[in-house]
């Protein structure tokens, strides 16, 4: 069974985090297979994305504490370029990492249960790429999450702006279905361009999220066939052949 499953439902994929019995955290299996997810996506003909986790029990409990994941591959606009909207529709808790992806989507479908925490503080680490929550709702309430590291509940999280529906527990994929066929239906340039003035030119990015995106450009330039080809052309003491990829 794959750690991430993937639905299409007419314009729409949704993509699940599929390890319930460990609460949906992310190993780097599934932050490896929700980035190629997302990527399908992002060539495919379909225009919005769900992102959720299977079970009812947990979005996600975040990172995979027994195999710490490379995150930042499996976070919107980091790991992959996320032109088209993606809902996040979150069941039970949303942990850690758990709440990166989340917060890193565009809209939010919460069950009434759903209760949003940042525990890095309890075990001693952070990735840091929950700084850029504090972009996306208010300080205060951002600086409580993390530097409290006590859960809050979806009340509280769609009062702070962090969710645009509560729902009753089970109906979270049916609403953000439902958004996703509102969006679906209307203009996808439109959609993408509004998409990208905001998060280019509005938000602010955190130092962790642009070391991630920086750091996957410069890993993809050395992994490159030209990268390659110029070195051995040194070696070989001729002129490089380069191909542009
Ligand atoms: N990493 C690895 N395994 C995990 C994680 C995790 N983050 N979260 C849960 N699991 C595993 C548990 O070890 C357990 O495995 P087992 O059945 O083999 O013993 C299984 O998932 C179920 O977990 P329970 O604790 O039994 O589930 P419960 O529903 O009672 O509690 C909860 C869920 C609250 C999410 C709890 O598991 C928890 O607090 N997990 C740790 C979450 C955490 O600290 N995440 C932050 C990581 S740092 C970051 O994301 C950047």
């Amino acid at each position: 069974m794959s750690v991430v499953t993937v639905e299409k439902n007419e314009a729409i994929s949704i993509i699940a985090i599929n390890r319930p019995e460990k609460r949906n955290a992310i190993n780097n299996e599934v932050a490896k297979a929700l980035q190629h997810a997302f990527l399908d996506f992002e060539r495919s003909e379909e225009r919005v994305a769900i992102l959720t986790g299977t079970g009812g029990r947990a979005f996600s409990a975040g990172a995979d504490i027994t195999d710490l994941p490379e995150l930042w591959r499996a976070v919107p606009g980091v790991g992959f370029e996320a032109k088209k909207p993606i809902i996040a529709a979150v069941s039970g808790w949303c942990m850690g990492g758990g709440l990166v992806l989340a917060m890193m989507c565009d809209l939010l479908v919460a069950g009434e249960s759903a209760k949003f925490s940042y525990p890095e503080a309890k075990i001693g680490i952070t990735g840091g790429m929950i700084a850029s929550l504090a972009a996306r709702i208010p300080h205060k309430i951002a600086m409580e999450i993390m530097l409290l590291a006590e859960p809050i509940g979806a009340r509280r999280a769609y009062e702070a702006g962090l969710v645009n529906r509560i729902v009753a527990d089970g109906c979270e994929r049916d609403e953000a279905l439902l958004l996703a066929r509102k969006m679906a239906a209307l203009a996808p340039l439109a959609l993408s361009t509004l998409k990208r003035l905001v998060v280019e030119h509005v938000l602010p990015a955190g130092p962790s999220e642009l070391a991630a995106r920086f750091g996957a450009e410069l890993a993809a330039l050395r992994a490159s066939e030209d990268a390659a080809e110029g070195i051995r052309a040194f070696r070989e003491r001729r002129e490089p052949r380069y191909k542009g990829r």
